[in-house]
């Protein structure tokens, strides 16, 4: 039987190509090289940490280790790696505010994909981060979960779709979210992130945003996603709020007669100075 965080889980959106995208370009800014030890962090059902293998090789030396909080999203990593060797890819449930109880010896870098707007405690990840790290070993992150990812063309779009909605949970389910904000939503600027990183002991090493097109059938399979449901609509229960916010994007691009709507992601690579 499915879970409700295997039903309710990354994956589908995780094969978009434009997700794909801004992951394997921050891999390869990290600069990884064969034989290096890496920590792939929020590793999530294991996307990202099968680009660290692709740039890595499984050779002498060369190991991952994917960390992640969350029982159902490390059980599907295992099984989408279950072809690599657990010499290469080693599997660690925790989360990043406990880093360095979870990995002992220094790493050449860590990488912390769609996951940083997600913890709270944000200096001191970086500080965690930090002491897993080897001097002068990388650090890199991204989000699209920072104050300016919905770029001005865009914030029409999310407007009209969250009023929808909001009004189709009210009209069909007399369903109203509750104000609880989750991390998600208290979104730090590129600026702060940058500084944030800076006084906690790291150089940038560059920075950049991609802007993407999303299509409506990526806006549907984030729909089905259980942290993109519960920071929308906090307090709903998932399958309402997946079928909800998917009935109202359709009917938003549809309305605004969109085939696509752009999304920035922000890039940061950093080394430990
Ligand atoms: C959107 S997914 C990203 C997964 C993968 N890194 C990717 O880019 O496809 C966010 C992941 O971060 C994990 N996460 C949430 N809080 C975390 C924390 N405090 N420390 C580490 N990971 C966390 C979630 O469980 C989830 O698997």
């Amino acid at each position: 039987m499915t879970s409700i965080s295997e039903r309710f889980s990354l994956e589908k959106f995780a094969r978009h190509p434009f997700y794909q995208e801004v992951n394997r370009r921050l891999v390869k800014l990290t600069g990884l090289r064969p034989g290096q030890r890496v920590v792939d962090l929020g590793a999530g059902t294991g996307a990202v940490t099968r680009l660290i293998l692709e740039e890595l090789g499984a050779g002498k030396g060369s190991e991952i280790i994917a960390v992640e909080p969350s029982d159902s999203a490390l059980e599907a990593a295992r099984r989408n790696l279950a072809n690599v060797s657990e010499a290469v890819v080693r599997f660690v449930q925790g989360g990043a505010e406990r880093l360095s109880q979870l990995v002992k010896r220094p790493v050449d870098a860590v990488l912390f994909c769609n996951a940083i707007h997600l913890v709270r405690e944000k200096a001191k990840v970086v500080q965690e981060v930090r002491r897993v790290l080897r001097e002068g070993g990388t650090f890199s992150f991204n989000t699209s979960f920072y104050l300016g990812a919905e770029p001005p063309e865009s914030q029409q779009f999310y407007r009209r779709w969250l009023i929808k909605a909001l009004r189709l949970l009210k009209t069909h389910y007399g369903l109203t979210p509750t104000d609880e904000r989750t991390p998600a939503r208290e979104r730090l600027s590129a600026e702060e992130y940058i500084a944030l990183l800076e006084q906690n002991g790291f150089r940038i090493q560059h920075k950049e945003i991609m802007q993407v097109e999303m299509d409506l059938e990526s806006f549907e399979d984030i729909s089905e996603y259980q942290l993109w449901i519960e920071g929308i609509l906090p307090g709903i229960p998932l399958e309402t709020g997946s079928a909800v916010l998917k009935e109202s994007v359709r009917e938003t691009f549809k309305e605004l007669g969109l085939s696509v709507s752009p999304r920035n992601w922000l890039l940061v690579v950093a080394s430990r100075a």
